[in-house]
Parts: structure tokens; sequence; C-alpha cells
């Protein structure tokens, strides 16, 4: 099959790489002329892991190329829309206005064989609006909603692997299966090796993706509800978690507590959620994400105010190590960070924060001047009166409690991920709180 992908961000450069390494030939447009030039020359614009790799196999087949000029697509059958649809500036919607421009660029070149496959995350109905917008641009191209579920962190693994592949495929017949036709010869190798195949309409595909997400930041706040009421009772949130995951109804999954959900996906998309289901009337349906959305941000300002009576009450003149600035590890995505959020309001109440991250350290820099910056954990915990770990790279977490404590000045520990071992450290002498855990 000959694909483009439109947008050659997290999603589109991933799933433009992965394509070609199944074997088909893949076109991948971006207005941004400086990352396709890198993208042509197998450097990716975000740390992912095992990403480069596949886009230098890729490359180096002659089955992958980068474009910012759209007029290229007019040689290729499936149109994959993969750009990105941020929160409204001025608002708690979904911007679409990189997917419409998508089509809009799309359309001069649609061949009459054409089909566009949308994968970006949508407000329900949207599909629908951009099968009218190709119509009204003299486009008969068939349209088909095809979500994505790709976590950052397991990018390649996500695309070339899916738990599911999802269709919502149009109304009219003939157009559904010519859709149909294009998406299963696209998915062959995943089809052959029998990864489910879940098929309904438009609306229910644009929903199966914003229902997932928000299940998931569901399961999140509520095991920090659930932390809150352990901080008052001196019960112990992860060994409730890992006792109601023992239920195979509930699962182990997403039940880590801590200072809660970032990242450029589950923040935004349960807002998009809920304002799109004002807009369709429904709005109490999904009152209940106005909580979930209200425990998330309850949990960074408590650490915060943990740091704070650390500190003796006040930041003024005090030094702060933020282990940890982007939103996850294996990730340089800043985007929605408790991590960076808590750095930055400690920083904004008069401490000297220095944060260190793995891969997000020059994004911290350009994005937060005000932040200082070190190479690792030591260099930043280095005369600290307090820590904070607030990512959970693997360096951090196999932190030796006993050779950090030779560097700081004073040895207290907030873990907001709970991945430490509070005896360890007790035991090396720190004073260690973690959240809902005695
Ligand atoms: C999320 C979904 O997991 C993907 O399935 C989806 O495809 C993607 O959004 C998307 O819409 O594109 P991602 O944003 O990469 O993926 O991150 P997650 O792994 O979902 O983590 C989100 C946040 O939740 C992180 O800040 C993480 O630290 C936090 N988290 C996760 C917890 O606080 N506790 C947990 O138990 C799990």
């Amino acid at each position: 099959m000959r694909i483009t992908t439109v947008g050659c961000g997290y999603l589109g450069a991933v799933y433009a790489a992965s394509m070609a390494s199944i074997g088909h030939e893949v076109l991948g447009l971006d207005v941004d002329q400086r990352k396709i030039d890198g993208l042509n020359e197998g450097i990716a614009p975000f740390h992912e892991p095992g990403f480069e790799k596949v886009l230098a196999e890729a490359l180096a087949s002659g089955r992958l190329r980068f474009s910012t000029d759209y007029s290229d697509a007019a040689d290729y059958t499936a149109h994959v829309i993969c750009v990105g649809t941020p929160q409204q500036i001025d608002g708690a919607g979904a911007d679409l206005t990189y997917v419409h421009a998508a089509v809009d660029s799309l359309l001069p070149h649609l061949s009459d064989t054409a089909v566009v496959l949308g994968r970006s995350t949508v407000p329900v109905g949207t599909a629908a609006s951009l099968r009218e917008r190709l119509r009204a641009g003299g486009s008969d191209a068939p349209l088909a909603w095809n979500p994505e579920f790709l976590r950052e962190g397991f990018a390649v693994k996500d695309t070339l692997h899916p738990d599911r592949i999802v269709y919502g495929l149009p109304e009219d017949p003939a157009e559904a299966a010519r859709a149909r036709e294009v998406l299963d010869e696209m998915y062959a190798p995943m089809l052959e090796v029998e990864t489910p195949l879940v098929i309904g309409n438009y609306a229910t595909a644009e929903l199966v993706k914003v229902s997932a997400n928000s299940f998931l930041a569901t399961k999140i706040s509520f095991i920090n509800a659930v932390a809150e009421v352990c901080e008052a009772t001196g019960a112990d949130v992860s060994v409730i978690a890992e006792a109601i995951g023992l239920d195979d109804r509930i699962g182990p999954k997403f039940l880590r507590a801590g200072i809660g959900f970032g990242g450029g996906c589950l923040p935004k998309d349960i807002r998009a959620f809920m304002a799109r289901a004002g807009e369709l009337g429904v709005t109490e349906a999904l009152g209940f994400l106005r909580e979930v959305d209200h425990v998330n941000n309850r949990r960074r300002d408590h650490v915060v105010n943990m740091a704070r009576k650390a500190l003796g009450g006040s930041f003024t003149g005090k030094r702060v190590a933020v282990l940890g600035a982007a939103f996850k590890p294996d990730s340089d995505d800043t985007r929605q960070s408790p991590a960076l959020y808590i750095a930055s309001k400690i920083s904004g109440r008069g401490a000297d924060v220095v944060v260190t991250d793995p891969a997000a350290n020059e994004r911290v820099h350009a994005e937060r001047p005000n932040l200082a910056i070190a190479e690792d954990a030591f260099a930043a915990a280095k005369d600290a009166d307090l820590v904070l770990l607030l990512t959970e790279w693997t360096q951090f977490k196999e932190l030796d409690p006993v050779a950090l404590k030779e560097v700081v000045g004073t040895a207290h520990m907030i873990d907001g991920r709970n991945v430490l071992d509070p005896q360890q450290w007790r035991d090396a002498g720190w004073t260690y709180q973690s959240l809902g855990r005695p």
C-alpha cells in the first residue's frame, strides 16, 4: 500500500516508519521543514526508545521518505491524518485547526483511488464533518476513522503490535467497502496474527478512543483519591492497589498512586470529551470527569504543600532538587507534566530549584529558563534542603540513599511516584515521605 502520513509529530513519524518497516511505501508530510530534514537524515524530533532504529532501517529500505511538498501525495493511495488536536487556548475543547488544515492541504492532490483515514484523537462528530469537507472540496475519497492507542515510551511496539485495531467506517456501503479494503491491506500483518479487529461507525470509533483515555484517567484519579483517604487514616495505598488489582475484573495496571497524570493526551482528552458532551446536551453524563481532573490537579498542589511544610513553612532561599521533568519516564515530553508544574510552582514561590531529567533537560531549559538544570541526580541534589522524585526514571528508582545523603544539605525525600523503598531510605537516615503511604 502507498501511504502518506499527514503530520510527522509523535504519532505520524512513528506510524510512518513503522508502516514502512512492514513493507508499505510511505511518505511522511509535515509543514515543518526542519523536522522533515531531520527525519530524512534519521534524526528523531523527540525521545522515543527504539524509534531511531526503525526509522534508520525504513529509510535504508528506500520505502520511506519525508517531504513538505503536499503535491507529492498525488501518487499515494491511503492518506492518514496524524496531526495533533491540542486543547484550545481559550477553552476546554479540542482545537481542530490542524485537522482541518490537513484535509485542506490534501484535497487538491487526492487521486480517484485515494482513501482518507483519520488517526488523530478528535471530538465525536469530526469524521462526519470531514467527510463533508472532502465533498465540498470536490473529492469523492472515502473517509474512515482508525484511532491510535500508542503510549509514549512504547510507541513503536504499540504501533506494530497493537492490542486492537478499530475501524470507524462510513455509512455508504460502497465507500465503506473501499475504505475497509485499504485498511485490511495496510494492517494485513497485524490481522494475520489475529489482532482483534473492532468495527463500528464514525461516532463509535471516535468515542472508543476518548472513552479509553477517560477510563485510564479515571483509574488513576480513583487510586489517587484513595491515597488521600490513606493519608488521613495511616493506610497504605500501594497495598490497597495490589489487593484490589488482584481481582481480574479490576486489574493491577494504572493503579499507581502519585502526583497524577500528565502528557499530551489524558488531560486534554478528558476536557475535550466533557466539552463535547456539553455541546451534545449531555453534560451530566461526564460530570464525573470534572472530578477526575480535580483529583489529578489536587495531587500536584498537595506535593507543593508537603514541600513547603518540609522546608519549615517557607520556600524562600531554600534549595530544592527535582528529579524528573517529563510527564513519564522514557519520554522527553513535558506537556502538562505534573513534575514540571510542581518544580515551577516551588520556584515561583522563592526556592532555588534544580531540575534534572535524563531526556528532558534541554526542553526544560528552553521552556522554563528560571529553573536551573543539572546533569544528574547527584549534581541536582548537591546541598539541597529537600529532594523531590517526580518522574520515575529507572536511574532515580535505583538511587543509593547512602551515597545521595553524602551530597545533600538535609536528607529529606518526597517520593511523588511511590517508587522508593521507604524502609531502605529511612534506614539510611532520610526523612522519607510518599503519597498515601505511611
Ligand atoms: C495515553 C494512553 O495510555 C494511550 O493508550 C493513548 O494512545 C495515548 O495516551 C494517546 O492518546 O495518544 P501516554 O499519554 O503516552 O498514553 O501516557 P500514559 O502511559 O497513559 O500515562 C499518562 C500519565 O499517567 C503519565 O503522567 C503517568 O505518569 C500517569 N500514570 C500512569 C499514573 O500516574 N499512574 C498510573 O498508574 C499510570
